[in-house]
């Protein structure tokens, strides 16, 4: 299991009486680029909330840098520590300054000092480009801007993975288009992403793999041609719909 960051066994969750996990193994390597694409509904952003426990699974096993989350002993807060979330909505404080986004977590989770904290934000801020943004309050920028704030928040607990909840689908598309390259970047970082998102241009160039889940299972995985040729038609069909395989033979 060298080189393993986080591993699935056979998850079944969900919410109340209702499976959305009906039994997903997955299993993601140091540095690895994993993106999960599917219907709505098809149970996404479940996925990524049942590998940090956000969502508990009913059954099987969630592993998080060796470490069996689901074992009952797992001190929850301080494995989460070792990811970071970026969703659509980008969650930002609207009354803290840029700058204390990001270094608040800092300060609160990883004990760094005032000083240390807001020198790693405005290092993390330079490093998304918006260097010269820390003392404004979020709603002074562009939605573009503020997603890049909350994957700046995420890269500066030094994520061993970081998790993304389709971070674009909320943005028009020159912001969208700014955030994928601030993504781009992170992905060059060698930090292991997992990223719920179907921009296809963004997928082919970063994706080690591709997932597509419809009905709270993987119907197919593999590297990033399985946009242009998935093997199962159910991909097939999702796909179609996105707008990248080509007709059934
Ligand atoms: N907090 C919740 N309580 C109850 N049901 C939920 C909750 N969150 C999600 N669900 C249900 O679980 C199923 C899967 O939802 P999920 O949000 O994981 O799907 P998704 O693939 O991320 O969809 P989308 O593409 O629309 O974001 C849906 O039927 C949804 O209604
Ligand atoms: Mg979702």
């Amino acid at each position: 299991m060298s080189g393993e960051v986080l591993r699935l066994e056979n998850v079944v969750a969900g919410y109340e009486e209702k499976a959305v996990i009906k039994g997903v193994s997955l299993s993601v390597r140091e540095g690895e680029k994993v993106v999960i694409m599917g219907p709505s509904g098809s149970g996404k952003s479940t996925l990524l909330k049942t590998a940090v426990l956000l969502v508990r699974p009913w059954s099987g096993r969630v592993v998080l840098d060796g470490e069996d989350l689901t074992s009952g002993r797992a001190d929850l807060r301080r494995a989460r520590a070792k990811t970071g979330f970026v969703f659509q909505s980008y969650n930002l404080f609207p009354h803290m300054k840029v700058i204390d986004n990001v270094a608040l977590p800092l300060r609160l989770v990883k004990g760094y000092s005032k000083e240390a904290a807001r020198r790693k934000a405005l290092e993390m801020l330079k490093l998304v480009g918006l260097g010269d943004c820390g003392e404004k309050y979020p709603l002074q920028l562009s939605g573009g801007q503020q997603q890049r704030v909350a994957i700046a928040r995420a890269l500066a607990m030094d994520p061993i993975i970081l998790f993304l909840d389709e971070p674009t689908s909320a943005l028009d598309p020159e912001l969208k288009a700014e955030v994928l390259e601030t993504l781009r970047d992170v992905a060059h970082r060698g930090i292991a992403m997992v990223v719920v998102t179907h921009e296809l241009d963004f997928a082919r160039e970063v994706a080690d793999r591709v997932v597509i889940m419809e009905d709270g299972v993987i119907v197919e995985e593999g590297d990033a041609s399985l946009l242009w040729s998935p093997k199962t038609e159910r991909a097939r069909r999702f796909l179609r719909v996105i707008g990248t395989a080509s007709a059934p033979t």
